[in-house]
């Protein structure tokens, strides 16, 4: 059965934003922990406000949720809970985005957020054999000083941090607002991914890869507008971190029948399964692989395309990638 086989095979994943897999019964008991105030007094009622209209309306309440987040035991709860959760899924490795600025805004110290969060990855190590890598996002919808005002802070914890990426509103905030402290941080040694594409036109994909030279695309889906700009993507390999469950939610596609995820597959880009922000879009890796495959109608050896696309695009090394397909 396809089902066993999805589940099965090794996968990795590549975009996940570790405040978006706070689920809405730990969002409500780190309230009360942390006698935070939230709008909600029960799951069912968080749950109903998950009815987004497009990226914006998401994005409001996921910030909302990551208010009752404030010590490094909430941090490493979070990142510990998601681990849990696609150890049972076959998840081999993760690449996991954070977005500091959303907590040092609300005083929380950038080393209590990312020491959280790392310890909770060594364990995943240690204890359930999954590798990980740590990108830290810069919120498009502040100002690149501010992003290079985290830059700054990410500095002493560099070897905790393999990329800088970039998150938030993508409409009206283009790649190349974010050039200079993207060059900054490659200056560093820091590699680079940008969400482009998303809600964005191509011409924000053409910015991430040309202003930024990132090494991957997140979402990247409406690049299908652009000929040159699919065939580039093809010639070069440069991956896109393609999140189905999230586009339908967000209302990019209108259903899951309508995702271009196929097309891209069918036309030689390197496309990987991801979950974006698992407790909001109702699943994490396994969902997204299962519902989109019974949608898509992906065959055994398209799934399996899609599995070695994940180790293939990832930031372990080349010889590491060949050793865990
Ligand atoms: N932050 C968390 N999820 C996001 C998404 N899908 N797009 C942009 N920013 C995000
Ligand atoms: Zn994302």
């Amino acid at each position: 059965m396809i089902t066993e086989f999805i589940q099965q095979i090794p996968k990795a994943e590549l975009h996940i934003h570790i405040e978006g897999s706070l689920e809405p019964e730990f969002m409500l008991n780190l309230a009360e922990r942390n006698q935070i105030k939230l709008p909600f007094t029960s799951v069912e009622e968080i749950r109903q406000a998950y009815q987004f209209n497009h990226l914006q309306s998401f994005l409001d309440l996921y910030y909302l949720g990551s208010r009752v987040l404030l010590t490094e035991q909430d941090f490493y709860d979070l990142t510990w809970a998601y681990l849990e959760k696609v150890a049972c899924q076959n998840i081999r490795h993760t690449e996991i985005f954070f977005d500091p600025q959303t907590h040092t805004q609300r005083g929380i110290p950038f080393e209590v957020v990312l020491s959280g969060i790392d310890q909770a990855l060594q364990a995943g190590q240690k204890k359930l054999g999954i590798s990980s890598r740590l990108m830290l996002c810069f919120l498009r919808h502040l100002s690149p000083e501010s992003a290079m005002e985290i830059l700054k802070q990410a500095i002493p914890y560099q070897d905790q941090i393999i990329a800088v990426g970039l998150d938030s509103s993508e409409q009206n905030h283009p790649p190349s607002q974010f050039k200079d402290v993207f060059e900054v941080a490659r200056n560093l040694g820091f590699l680079t991914v940008a969400h482009a594409g998303e809600e964005g036109p191509p011409e924000y994909i053409w910015q991430a890869i040309n202003l930024l030279k990132v090494s991957r695309i997140d979402h990247g889906v409406r690049c299908i507008e652009d000929p040159k700009l699919v065939q580039y993507l093809k010639e070069k390999q440069i991956p896109l971190t393609v999140c189905p469950l999230s586009n339908v939610r967000l209302k990019v596609f209108p259903t899951l029948q309508h995702h271009n995820l196929k097309t891209l597959l069918d036309l030689g880009l390197c496309v990987t399964v991801n979950s974006d922000d698992p407790a909001y879009f109702g699943g994490y890796i396994l969902e997204n692989f299962l519902e989109t495959q019974s949608a898509l109608n992906f065959s055994f050896q398209e799934i399996y395309q899609l599995a070695k696309n994940s180790f293939l695009a990832s930031f372990l090394g080349e010889q590491e990638k060949h050793n865990r397909i």
